[in-house]
C-alpha cells in the first residue's frame, strides 16, 4: 500500500466504520483521515473517541446525499482514497420506512462516485453485503457471479448502489472496487441488530424475540476481522473486481441465541417467538476464496471467541448502550464537539 494516503471514510461513526477508523489509526500510512458521517440514530461519535485527539484525524458532519455538502469535503480534503461505509443498514427499518435506505444507498453512492470522479480520487472502495444474493438453498454458496435477487428494500437499495459503483468503473475508468461481506458483529454495534440487541437484552433479563421458527442461517464475521479484508483489499484488490468477505462460520438464528443465553448465564426461557420479518431471507452463504486467492485475507478470529468478548464488551458497556437508545450520545456530541460540528475542513 502506498504511504502517504489521505483517507476518506464515509459512516466513520457507525459500526463497522468506527472500526475501520480505529485500524487506519493505528497505521502510519494514513497521513490524514477523513470521517464523513451525518449522525443518524446509528452514528455515535463516542464510538471514534480513542482516535479524537490523532492529529491526522479530522470529523466532518456532512450528509453523503447533499452534493454541494459532499463536494466542498472531497475539495478541501483531495482524498486519495474513500472508503464509502455510509448507509442506512436495518433490514427491518428499510421494510417499515424505505425512503431513507433509498436515499442514502443509491442517492448518496451516487453523490460520492460524482465527487470522486470530479476531483479524480485514486481509489473509491464501496463496501456492501452477501444481502444482495438473497437466500441460497443448502448446499449452495455465493460467488462473486452469482446472480443478483435481494429481497428486501435495503438489500435491493445495496445491489443497486453496487451496480452504480462498478458501472462508473466501465464508463469513467474510476479505480472502484466493491466489497460484499457477511454478517458483522463485534463491539459498538447499535442494538438492534441481532447480537447486540439479544446480549442487552439477556443482560437486562428481557424477552429474546426470534422471528418465526428462528431456524434461519447467517454467516458470521467479526466485525475486525472485515476490517482487515478491506486493508487487503486497498492493498492487493483488483480496480472493478468484486471480493465476497465471510466468516466461515454458518449458523442458525437459534443456535446463535442459545450461545448468547450460555454466555450471559441466562435461561433459554428468555427466548421469545414474535412474527416473522415479511420476506425474510432464510439463508445466506458465500464464499470467499476469491479474497483469500488473491490477497491473502482469511478470517482469524473464530465466533465463540469473538462472542465471549463481544459479551464481555456490552457488559462492561451498558451505560453505553443505555445512551445510544435513549439517543443521549447526540447531547454528548454538541457538549463536545458544537465547535467543530459546523467546521467543514476550510473553516478548520
Ligand atoms: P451502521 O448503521 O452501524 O452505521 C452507518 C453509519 O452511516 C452511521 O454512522 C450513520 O450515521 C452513517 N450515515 C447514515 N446515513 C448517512 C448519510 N446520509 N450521510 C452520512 N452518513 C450517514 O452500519 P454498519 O453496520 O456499520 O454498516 C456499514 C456498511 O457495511 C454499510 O454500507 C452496510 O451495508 C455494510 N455491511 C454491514 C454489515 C453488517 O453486518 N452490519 C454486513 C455487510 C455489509
Ligand atoms: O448479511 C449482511 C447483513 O447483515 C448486512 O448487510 C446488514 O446491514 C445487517 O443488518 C445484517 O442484516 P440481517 O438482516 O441479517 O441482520 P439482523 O441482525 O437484523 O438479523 C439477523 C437475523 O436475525 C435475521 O435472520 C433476522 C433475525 N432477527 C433479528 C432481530 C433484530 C431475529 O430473529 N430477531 C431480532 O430481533
Amino acid at each position: 500500500m502506498a504511504q502517504n494516503l489521505r483517507v476518506l471514510i464515509t459512516g466513520g461513526a457507525g459500526f463497522i466504520g468506527s472500526c475501520f477508523v480505529r485500524a487506519c489509526s493505528g497505521m502510519e500510512r494514513f497521513s490524514r483521515i477523513v470521517n464523513v458521517d451525518k449522525l443518524t440514530y446509528a452514528g455515535n461519535l463516542e464510538n471514534v473517541q480513542s482516535v479524537a485527539g490523532d492529529p491526522r484525524y479530522v470529523f466532518v458532519r456532512a450528509d453523503i446525499t447533499d452534493d454541494k455538502e459532499i463536494d466542498q469535503v472531497f475539495a478541501a480534503e483531495r482524498p486519495d482514497l474513500v472508503v464509502h461505509f455510509a448507509a442506512e443498514s436495518h433490514v427491518d427499518r428499510s421494510i417499515h420506512a424505505p425512503a431513507a435506505a433509498i436515499d442514502t444507498n443509491v442517492r448518496g453512492t451516487f453523490t460520492l462516485l460524482e465527487a470522486a470522479r470530479r476531483h479524480s480520487v485514486g481509489r473509491f472502495i464501496h463496501i456492501s453485503t452477501d444481502e444482495v444474493y438473497g437466500d441460497l438453498e443448502i448446499p449452495h454458496e455465493a460467488d462473486e457471479e452469482y446472480l443478483l435477487r435481494p429481497s428486501s428494500p435495503y438489500s435491493a437499495s445495496k445491489a443497486g448502489s453496487d451496480l452504480l459503483a462498478l458501472s462508473y468503473h466501465r464508463t469513467w475508468g474510476l479505480n472502484v472496487t466493491v466489497t460484499r461481506a457477511s454478517n458483522n458483529y463485534g463491539e459498538y454495534q447499535f442494538p438492534e441488530k441481532l447480537i447486540p440487541l439479544m446480549i442487552s437484552n439477556a443482560l437486562e433479563e428481557k424477552p429474546l424475540p426470534i422471528y418465526g421458527d428462528g431456524l434461519q442461517i447467517r454467516d458470521w464475521l467479526h466485525v475486525e476481522d472485515h476490517c482487515r479484508a478491506i486493508l487487503s483489499v486497498i492493498e492487493r484488490g483488483r480496480a472493478g473486481q468484486i471480493y465476497n468477505i465471510g466468516g466461515n462460520r454458518s449458523l442458525t438464528n437459534r443456535e446463535v441465541v442459545e450461545k448468547i443465553l450460555a454466555a450471559t448465564g441466562r435461561s433459554t426461557d428468555l427466548i421469545t417467538r414474535v412474527t416473522d420479518r415479511p420476506g425474510h431471507d432464510r439463508r445466506y452463504a458465500l464464499t470467499s476464496a476469491k479474497i483469500e486467492r488473491e490477497t491473502g485475507w482469511k478470517s482469524q478470529i473464530d465466533f465463540e471467541e469473538g462472542l465471549a468478548r463481544t459479551v464481555a464488551w456490552y457488559r462492561d458497556n451498558a451505560a453505553w448502550v443505555t445512551r445510544v437508545k435513549s439517543g443521549e450520545y447526540r447531547n454528548w456530541y454538541e457538549r463536545n464537539y458544537a465547535n467543530r460540528d459546523a467546521a467543514m475542513p476550510e473553516n478548520q
